[in-house]
């Protein structure tokens, strides 16, 4: 393993831009082997350890995994989902307090919030780690990780990877997230196909190229290569619309069925999507071989928070 492995213990974890080449590939080495290990034996890497975990927006997945991911490493969790129903939040406490107090009782902090720019916040806040679990439009690194830990793990590289990105991709933190991530490795190419109004932000197109990807905005179905190594389908993300019939008007625009992907997809493209649907994959595509997005990716999303937790919070 590489010294730069040990570059991550203590550390938060805000933005995929925090990490490295080096440090990704180090992270999906642990967590090849925590998919080899963990199923079988029950591990204490994180024996003696509490982490936090507060959630100020709904999440199944990211919220399942982690705690999963801190249980199967022998930790223990706090959880907080909704605080703003539940906790002090509820009478006025702002962030900097709640985070200072949890961060009395625990080893670590993963925190989910609908203001982009808040794990900052809490991180500037804690002396202990801050992990991201979703900032509002802003970041999901974990996110990111586990997507890009499919691929790699899928062709063995994360160079020269060709992709789709589909859906709201001016509102959605993983796919800026992820295109932040792919940007770390070399000369991927990224099609993009959404409604007009949620294509990507002028900023963000404008980062992503000058980082390196060749993003190409195509208008319809008929544009998509055959030969992608990943598709990856995205929910129109309603609670960023102020105006819900506009909402309503865009949400089902374009929808992954079997016939695209028996027209489209490559024989080893990836069908990909963070989750929760909302209608824009249909059921019958889930059998499909190629569709991991209830299957492998989501179990990946353990993984790669196992690897994660125990190269920050590890002895
Ligand atoms: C995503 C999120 O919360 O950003 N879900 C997830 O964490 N897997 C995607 C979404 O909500 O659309």
């Amino acid at each position: 393993m590489s010294m730069k492995k040990n570059m991550l213990r203590g550390k938060d974890l805000i933005s995929i831009d925090h990490l490295d080449r080096d440090i990704i590939l180090s992270i999906f080495k642990t967590a090849d082997k925590m998919k080899k290990i963990a199923p079988k034996k029950a591990l204490n890497i994180l024996k003696g350890k509490v982490v936090a975990l507060l959630f100020f927006e709904p999440s199944t997945r990211t919220f399942s995994s982690n705690c999963a991911a801190v249980k199967r490493l022998g930790g223990q969790t706090i959880e907080h989902q909704n605080p703003t129903q539940t906790s002090s939040v509820v009478k006025g406490e702002t962030i900097e307090d709640t985070i200072k107090m949890i961060e009395q009782y625990s080893d670590a902090i993963i925190i989910r919030h609908p203001a982009a720019g808040t794990a900052q916040i809490c991180a500037r806040a804690a002396d202990i780690p801050i992990i991201n679990a979703g900032d509002g439009i802003g970041e999901h690194p974990t996110q990111a990780l586990l997507d890009m830990y499919t691929i790699y793990e899928k062709f063995k590289t994360l160079d020269r990877i060709k992709g789709l990105m589909v859906g709201d991709l001016l509102n959605g933190r993983t796919i800026h997230s992820l295109l932040k991530g792919l940007s770390i490795f070399k000369n991927s190419t990224i099609y993009l196909l959404s409604p007009k109004t949620l294509r990507l932000s002028k900023k963000d197109s404008a980062e992503f190229s000058r980082r390196g990807i060749k993003l190409i905005e195509i208008n319809d179905f008929d544009d998509i290569p055959s030969d992608l190594h990943f598709w990856y389908w995205t929910r129109v993300q309603k609670e960023r619309f102020s105006d819900k019939n506009e909402y309503e008007k865009l949400k089902l625009s374009f929808i992954l069925d079997k016939n695209l992907v028996t027209k489209k997809a490559g024989k080893k493209t990836l069908l990909m999507h963070p989750l929760p649907r909302v209608g824009e994959i249909k059921t019958e595509v889930d059998s499909d071989p190629r569709a991991v997005y209830l299957t492998t990716q989501a179990k990946n999303g353990m993984y790669v928070r196992m690897a994660l937790l125990k190269m920050i919070l590890g002895a």
